[in-house]
């Protein structure tokens, strides 16, 4: 690790109110914590239940740092479905050989995608499909009649991930902390932020059976690792295999989709509603329309050639509504807000992409030259948002998982090709949308969201794929102060790292 690199933690999807100091984004709401430094997060969680995690969140160091964050039902109060014996948390993770450090150096620094990862994991072990980890493989108990609620994290870098366990049904419960109205499926899909707490039940025959995760890959020809992480879920009456015993039969394996299986993942995303009828604001006060997105650029004229080795001598970029993102390095984006520093960013975020075009067609890369900025929107307190976020076409389309700091937003529509306000907002549910903190935003699609914007302070809004952050996709919200105590940032805390 670089001596120089601090680091900053966060709890993923955590609505904490007023306490914006305690989100975490290096450069977003504080400096990093230097080598030797301390800083305690000190947040109230309210109204929230099931399966958070926690992680890193400068430059790829999430790599490695991470975790899971349980939320269980206040004592006394029981679950919404059947409470369940036994409950374990399944990290899907990412892993590379290389150090990650300079893994992110090679898509900074040289403009080109960055190399594949090495293997995918479970609970950090990338299972016996791999050469030499059939020892460490996880084993994940369950018994007979059982039912058991797996809370899976998807915590890779740059990977969205199927997962599927050979012969048992997932019951879908909950998802990003907020219950579902149940549904069964044999296979779920995460994007890189997302969780989902699925029940299995003990109802096979005692034995062994693999757990398994690979990648749902919806860019065309991009480079990526097809690789297959796989756990054992094992009977506790089964017999145990004898060490070394190449006799015992192997574990039933489970189908899982092929890499670019999108309409599973359409079919899987509309079935999720959220149980109870949830505050969807019916009304809007902001409506706002980014397109979210890849792009070439072209190499600047003070670079080498190995610093732009995208295809024919370009460098990746990525934008939302021409602009791509870039993360002060004096200021934390938050503390400029506070005291009022000047010059850190600007409030002139575009509400509209700045010219309209068939964003999912084949359009030519010289239509944007993104500009590169720090460019907030801002948003007067309690105002009701709605975004419509639509994918670009622009080079490599690809679903995106975007997700919001701060806040939980309802989902109330999703599809493909180019939003019309006209024909789709006839398809928002207003009555149960799932409520969630990280969109899929279809390939060649689109997602709507709203939330009230309720949560003074700066919050960030990104792509959770970690190479797309390093190319600008992202953007932040600047909310401002309501009236009364209750609705205001609160004053940052003693030991909040500087710059
Ligand atoms: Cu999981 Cu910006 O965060």
């Amino acid at each position: 690790m670089e001596k120089r690199m601090g680091l900053c933690l966060r709890g993923h999807g955590i609505r904490q109110m007023r306490t914006g100091w305690a989100d975490g984004p290096e450069y977003i709401t504080q400096c990093p914590i230097r080598p030797g430094g301390s800083y305690t997060y000190r947040f109230t969680i309210r109204g929230q239940e099931g399966t958070l995690w926690w992680h890193a969140h400068s430059s790829w160091l999430r790599a490695t740092v991470y975790g899971a964050l349980i939320i269980r039902p206040r004592e006394g109060t029981p679950y919404p479905f059947p409470k369940p014996h036994r409950e374990t948390p399944i990290l899907l993770g990412e892993w590379w050989n290389r150090d990650p450090i300079s893994v992110v150096r090679q898509a900074t620094r040289t403009g080109a995608a960055p190399n594949v990862s090495d293997a995918y994991t479970i609970n950090g072990q990338p299972g016996d499909l791999y050469n030499c980890s059939r020892q460490d493989t996880v084993v994940v108990p369950i018994s007979t009649g059982e039912r058991h609620l797996l809370r899976v994290i998807n915590a890779a870098l740059n990977q969205e991930l199927f997962f599927a366990v050979a012969n048992h049904k997932f019951t879908v419960v909950g998802a990003d902390a907020s219950y579902l109205k149940p549904f069964t499926t044999n296979v779920i899909m995460l994007g890189p932020g997302q969780t989902t707490d699925v029940l299995i039940t003990g109802d096979q025959s005692p034995g062994r059976y693999y757990m398994a995760a690979r990648p749902y890959q919806s860019a065309q020809n991009a480079p990526f690792d097809n690789t297959t992480t796989t756990a054992i879920l094992q009977y506790t009456s089964a017999a145990c295999p004898t060490k070394g015993s190449a006799n015992a039969p192997p574990p039933a394996f489970p189908s899982l989709p092929a890499f670019n299986d999108t309409a599973t993942v359409t079919a899987f995303a509309r079935n999720f509603r959220s149980l109870h009828r949830p505050p969807v604001p019916t009304e809007i006060d902001e409506n706002l329309f980014f397109t979210v997105g890849l792009g070439l650029n072209s190499c600047p004229p003070n670079f080498s050639a190995a610093q732009c080795q995208a295809p024919n001598g370009t460098r990746f970029t990525a934008s939302m509504n021409n602009v791509s993102f870039v993360f002060p390095s004096n200021w934390s984006l938050l503390q400029a807000h506070k005291y009022g520093i000047p010059g850190v960013f600007t409030t002139d975020f575009p509400a509209n992409p700045p010219v309209q075009f068939d964003y999912t067609g084949n359009v030519s890369r010289a239509l944007w030259q993104p500009v590169a900025a720090t460019k907030l929107y801002k948003l007067k307190y309690g105002s009701r948002v709605q975004v419509v976020l639509q994918g670009t076409s622009i080079f490599a389309a690809e679903n995106h998982p975007f997700h919001l700091h701060g806040y939980d937003f309802f989902i109330i529509a999703e599809g493909f090709g180019n939003f019309n306000p006209k024909t789709d907002s006839a398809k928002f549910n207003l009555v149960d949308p799932p409520m969630r903190n990280t969109v899929g935003v279809p390939v060649n699609g689109w997602a709507v969201i709203r939330f009230v914007a309720d949560n003074p302070g700066v919050w960030i809004m990104h792509c959770h794929l970690d190479v797309h952050i390093t190319w600008g996709l992202a953007m932040a919200f600047l909310v401002e102060d309501g009236v009364g105590e209750l609705e205001m940032l609160e004053a940052p805390p003693a030991d909040l790292p500087v710059c």
